[in-house]
Parts: structure tokens; C-alpha cells; sequence
């Protein structure tokens, strides 16, 4: 149900400490802890024993101890210690995950260990580039992380559902062109000549109409880039430009809750008063669409439960991005379930 051999963020790095966190990822438990050495660890949080939860046990150096009967596993998921018997089964042990820290997140690799190339890391250099000022967060969100990816690829729900930050009506009214090729879906819009929305007048005080170019570009799993650049119409000034991306990394936790790793680099205005400012209105946004999510995915569990499939939905010009997105990933799909079979 999900796609296994791809990276996913799971955590940003201060998130990944002395003490054990779990987190759901790709419906799996997983813990996660830093070695004393500051290597960080992902192993299946479930003990092989009697499948309690490793998290709720303790940290013993760079050891985990269950705090149910006392195993202890280390590292590499191998168990090191049974108390009361010296015979250790090869068996018990628990699944050990890559772990990469990149961009200034942490990224896992669920499936295949073997296949796991730091390489294939989606380029977020956005988010740990000296010439961008970086700001970010995450969301756990209580939705199916698809209508997430929806979300990111229509970006005509900005008139409607962050009219106070950054939609206004030229978002909606502007069709896009949609592109794919390669495995990735592009979404060009280009706006002039219309007025700013309300976040970017406070951002860089715009007075008329301004050209606003948004360019989505989408790559499998659930990776989403968003180029978004701004100036006043007919202007070459190169001090009004509003210019940033909007890095999105979106791992499911489970099949109705997901994980959102969000970053906006900016490449304008250092000072940390825009850093807030920019920062407060992306929270903003993104809040708004948690709302959204979360409304559309309690509907979608009703309707289906009500009828006993899921709902019949109509589509839109605008939907062409998603369901280019949702048909990449389910043949993708295909060819990783037959290469396990
Ligand atoms: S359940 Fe972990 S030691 Fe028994
Ligand atoms: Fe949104």
C-alpha cells in the first residue's frame, strides 16, 4: 500500500536525541535514538519477545533494554542480552532502517536496505544553502498523505482557503499547465498583472499589480518542490522580488495520518523580523489546510463506510497534476509488489 524503496524524511535532526522517540512511518513503528557518538538510530519499535514497544523501554549507552522482560538489542537490531539465559536465538532481533541526514532532515529508507542509495535523496539543497534563509516545521496530519499531495498540486485552493496569507482571486482564475515526463509532474502557473495577496504586500510592501510565476514540480514518492517567484508588473528591480520554495516532504504515518515536513527558504531579507513574519504566515497556511485535510479525509471515511466504497469523485482541469501523481505512484506500486513476488 505504500511505496517502500524510496526515501522519506522521518524526523529534522533535533528531533533525534538521547532519549527514545517512536514514530508510525509507512504503518511501521519505529524507534528512533542518537549513539553516543551522535549516530542515529532507526530499529522496529516492537520487541520480538512479546512485542512491546521498544520505545517505552530504556537507553542503556548505545543499547535499548525492553522495559517489559529486559532484552536488550543494539544498533543494528541484534539482541545482546536475555536475562537468565546465555542462549541468544539468531532470530530475536528487530529490523534495523538506513538513516541519512540531509537538507537538514533526517531521511529513512523502509524497504529494501540493500537498494538504499544516499544519492537517490530528492535535492532540497534549498534547505541547508548559505544563500537562502531557511524556516520550517512539521504537521502530523489526520489524513491519507494522497490528499496532502492533491493539496500541493493544486494550488488553486489558495483563493479559497488562505485568502488572508497567500491566495487571492488571480490564483484560481489562472489555469495551469501541467507537465510530466520521467516519472516527475510538473505545474507551471503564471500570473500578471494582478494584484499581490495579503502576506506578500506585508512581506515586501507591494503597492501594484505584480507577475507571480508558481512551478510545482513532484517526484515519487512525495516529494514536492514549489518555485515560487514575485515582482511588480513591468519591473526589473531586482530588490522587489520575492522569491522562495516551498520543500515538501510528506511520509505517511499511517494509511489516514501523515506526516508534513515543510521547509520556506527565502533568498531575500535576512533579518530574523522576515524570518518570523514568513515563518507565522507559512504556519498560517498550512494550518488551514490541516483543517481542510482533515474535514475531507472524516467525509471520505464516512461516505465510504456509509456505502461501503470509497466516494465517486468528479474531476477538474486542476486535478491533472494529482491524478498524474496518484497514477505514477500506483504503477510504481505495481512494479514494486511483482519484484517482491
Ligand atoms: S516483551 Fe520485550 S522483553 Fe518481553
Ligand atoms: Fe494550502
Amino acid at each position: 500500500m505504500f511505496l517502500r524503496n524510496h526515501w522519506y524524511i522521518a524526523a529534522t535532526p533535533d528531533e533525534i536525541g538521547r532519549d527514545l522517540l517512536q514514530r508510525f512511518i509507512l504503518d511501521e513503528p519505529v524507534l528512533f535514538y542518537r549513539k553516543k557518538d551522535g549516530t542515529p538510530v532507526a530499529l522496529a519499535d516492537a520487541c520480538p519477545h512479546r512485542s512491546m514497544p521498544l520505545s517505552d523501554g530504556a537507553l542503556i549507552g548505545d543499547t535499548v533494554q525492553c522495559g517489559y522482560h529486559g532484552l536488550e538489542f543494539d544498533g543494528s537490531g541484534a539482541c545482546t542480552k536475555i536475562p537468565g539465559q546465555t542462549n541468544i536465538p539468531p532470530r530475536c532481533r528487530v529490523s534495523a532502517y538506513p538513516l541519512v541526514e540531509k537538507w537538514r532532515w533526517v531521511w529513512i529508507w523502509m524497504g529494501n536496505p540493500e537498494a538504499a542509495d544516499p544519492a537517490a535523496i530528492p535535492d532540497f539543497h534549498w534547505n541547508d544553502d548559505p544563500d537562502w534563509i531557511p524556516t520550517g516545521g512539521r504537521f502530523y496530519i489526520k489524513c491519507n498523505y494522497q490528499l496532502l499531495v492533491d493539496n500541493l498540486l493544486d494550488l488553486s485552493h489558495e483563493t479559497f482557503v488562505h485568502p488572508s496569507t497567500i491566495g487571492n482571486a488571480a490564483v484560481a482564475e489562472t489555469p495551469v499547465r501541467t507537465e510530466s515526463d520521467d516519472g516527475e509532474v510538473r505545474v507551471l502557473r503564471q500570473i500578471n498583472g494582478q494584484p499581490a495577496p495579503p502576506l506578500y504586500v506585508a512581506l515586501k510592501n507591494f503597492t501594484g499589480n505584480i507577475d507571480r510565476t508558481q512551478n510545482i514540480t513532484w517526484t515519487p514518492p512525495t516529494n514536492i518542490v514549489i518555485e515560487s517567484r514575485s515582482m511588480p508588473s513591468g519591473s526589473n528591480d531586482p530588490d522587489m522580488i520575492l522569491e522562495y520554495r516551498v520543500l515538501n516532504g510528506i511520509t505517511p504515518a499511517t494509511a489516514t495520518a501523515t506526516h508534513h515536513f515543510w521547509a520556506t527558504p527565502r533568498n531575500f531579507a535576512p533579518e530574523e523580523d522576515v524570518t518570523k513574519a514568513f515563518h507565522d504566515g507559512s504556519v498560517r497556511a498550512f494550518s488551514e489546510d490541516v483543517e481542510v485535510l482533515e474535514k475531507q479525509q472524516a467525509m471520505i471515511e464516512h461516505q465510504a463506510a456509509l456505502r461501503g466504497r470509497d466516494p465517486t469523485w468528479i474531476d477538474i482541469n486542476a486535478d491533472q497534476g494529482g491524478l498524474l501523481a496518484r497514477r505514477e505512484v500506483k504503477r510504481l506500486l505495481e512494479s514494486e509488489q511483482a519484484h517482491r513476488a
